[in-house]
Order: structure tokens, then sequence, then C-alpha cells
């Protein structure tokens, strides 16, 4: 079987497996865990950022961001179908209290985002923060252009926003860009990234920004049950996937490129473009789609009715992937016209 459906599916390889193993490990709640001080130590060095903070998913490094700039009853900016609006099971409005105003697009603009901004009038909601995504997993790993994300950075700046990067496939961004994952932080005051994605580590996530916000977020995450004990093991894996997986991300943009150029060549299918690691496209009927794959050997989602999702990653780009290919375009061909 080939899994496309997310690239949250990959195993530990045997060297992340080692790695895990030999973790030196202490109480992270008394912060006496030195694999995890390195690894946020790490993190905030490649972010740009003064502090970061490990946690056990990108769903709480999202939403200690919200309840760190925000109040309950405050507005937050973010694009269409943003996974801190869509996919974190409405917890912006159940923590942070927080209600969304969102963008057309995915991927909005300056212009976009200052039509969102509230005017000071004191029945309306106070907007407090803008919101991006960067890769855009709904947009179909779209990046969010550096140029817009600098512009959103002076409009926050000007209003006295606060601006957080849901940076969850930052390192996809950065490949695809040729800028660092620093540069694409930089006009950001917070933050997210996780390691349980493209750089397959089994669990785990970091917020980072200024040391006070950090600061805050300890706290907070305690208060949301994620205060971790030796928790290095797991640190130790998002070290391994970030010093031995980050440079081989290419593999799944260019697997996620020759899928897309097979896919564009048959009738009746929409293909978005492929910018990173992740393949939509639009047809009649995506369930039938995902069943004619799966008898082939091949696993992807459908996202609506007329939505189907691939995703590639460390255990399928590379050799092999023809495979996969070839499987996928005879299903697609058979279920769109079958
Ligand atoms: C863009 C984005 N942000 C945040 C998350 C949340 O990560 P987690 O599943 O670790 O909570 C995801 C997960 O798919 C994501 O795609």
């Amino acid at each position: 079987m080939f899994d496309l459906r997310s690239d949250t599916v990959t195993q530990p390889t045997a060297a992340m497996r080692k790695a895990m193993a030999e973790a030196e490990c202490g109480d992270d709640v008394y912060r006496e865990d030195p694999t995890t001080r390195r690894l946020e130590e790490r993190i905030a060095e490649l972010l740009g950022k003064e502090r970061a903070l490990f946690v056990p998913t990108g769903t709480m490094a999202n939403q200690l961001a919200l309840m760190l700039h925000a109040r309950p009853g405050e507005e937050v900016i973010a694009g269409k179908s943003a996974h801190l609006v869509h996919y974190e099971s409405g917890a912006g409005a159940a923590w942070a209290g927080v209600q969304f105003a969102t963008a057309a697009r995915e991927v909005f603009t300056v212009e976009e985002a200052k039509g969102l901004v509230r005017s000071p009038a004191y029945w309306l909601p106070k907007t407090r923060l803008i919101a991006v995504e960067n890769t855009h997993n709904m947009g179909g790993g779209r990046v969010f252009p550096q140029g817009d994300v600098v512009a959103l950075a002076a409009l926050a700046r000007e209003q006295g926003l606060g601006l957080h990067l849901d940076g969850a496939r930052l390192w996809n961004a950065a490949v695809a860009t040729g800028l660092s994952e620093r540069e694409l932080a930089a006009p950001c005051d917070t933050v997210s990234v996780c390691f349980s994605k493209g750089l397959g580590a089994p669990v785990g996530s970091a917020l980072a920004g200024p040391a006070p916000l950090v600061e805050a977020a300890l706290r907070l995450r305690k208060m949301l049950g994620g205060g971790m004990r030796q928790v290095g093991v797991l640190a130790a894996a998002a070290l391994h996937g970030i010093e031995h997986h980050r440079s081989v991300l290419m593999r799944d943009h260019e697997a996620a490129a020759l899928l897309g150029r097979r896919l564009v060549e048959l009738p009746g299918v929409e293909v978005w473009p492929v910018e990173t690691n992740i393949v939509v496209i639009r047809v009649a009927e995506a369930e039938r789609i995902v069943s004619a794959a799966r008898d082939r050997g091949v696993l992807c989602s459908a996202i609506d009715r007329r939505t189907v999702r691939f995703v590639t990653h460390l255990d399928v780009s590379g050799e092999g992937f023809e495979r996969a290919v070839d499987a996928l375009t005879a299903a697609v061909r058979e279920a769109t016209h079958g």
C-alpha cells in the first residue's frame, strides 16, 4: 500500500528509533530534560526567535498562540480553510474564546486583511491577531508569498495586532522558496512548527516567539495538560527529523510534482498548482477515486464531494514512487470514465 492520505502517517525510521532509545532524559515539568532543552534552543535558533517551547501537537501550539495574543470575545483574521479555524475541533472558541473573520482565499493579501480589521466602535469585536498558514494545507500545500507576509506584518504593527504563523509545514515552504525558516518567520511574532509531518517524527510541535510570550505559554501548556515528563525520547525524534529529514524534503516535492504532471493529462480532472508535497484534484466524484485507488493499493483522502488530496512523504517518495503514480493514474482514469 502507498499511503498518500497525509504526511503524518510516516513510521519512525530505525535511525530515529535509535536516537529516541539513546536520548538523555529528565522531568521536563521541572525543566530538567536536557534533550528537550536542546531541541527548544535549536528551534529558537532555526526560527530566529528568542525562545521556543516543545508541545505535543500543532493544534496545541496554535491554540497557545491564540490564548497568548487574544482575550475572549476578540477576533482573529485567518485565511479560508485555515487549520486553526476549521480543524482544531472548535478549540479557538472553547479555550481562547475568540471568534474568526476569515478571508475569501487561503492565501490572502494585505488589502483583504485590511477589509477585515474592525473599526474601534465599542459594539464591535476587537481585532487582535492575524494568522497565516505556510504552507497552506487545505490550499493544496500552497506557499504564502513572503511579500504578502511582510505586508501583513506592517499592517499588524500599524494596527497594534499580533501576527501568528502556523508553520506546521514551514520546512516545505523553505524548500520551495529557497528562503530559510528564519527568513520566513522573521515578520511574524509567533510561529508554530510540526515535527510529525514532513520531518517524520512520531509526535511533537513547537511554539516560538519572544521570551515573555513563551514563558507565558509554559503556564498555559500546563493548564491544557501539556506538561510532559521524560519527553526527551520524543524531542530526540524531532531533533533527528530536523537534522536528517529536512534535507530530503525536496524528494517529496519532486514526487508530488510528478504525480501532478501525470494527473493533469487525464480528462475530467482539474489539478491545482503543485507547489510542495500536496496534490489536490477536483473531479466529478471524489469517493469513486478514493475507492478505485484503494483497490490498486493507493490510499488517499476525499476532502469534500469533489476534491481529493494526495500527500507525499518520507515513506513513499523516491524510488518506487513511479509505481504509485501508475496505479493512481489508472485508478483515476477508471473512476472518471468507468
Ligand atoms: C497547517 C496545520 N496546522 C496545524 C496542524 C495540527 O497539527 P497536529 O495534528 O499535530 O495537532 C496541522 C495538522 O495537519 C496542519 O496541517
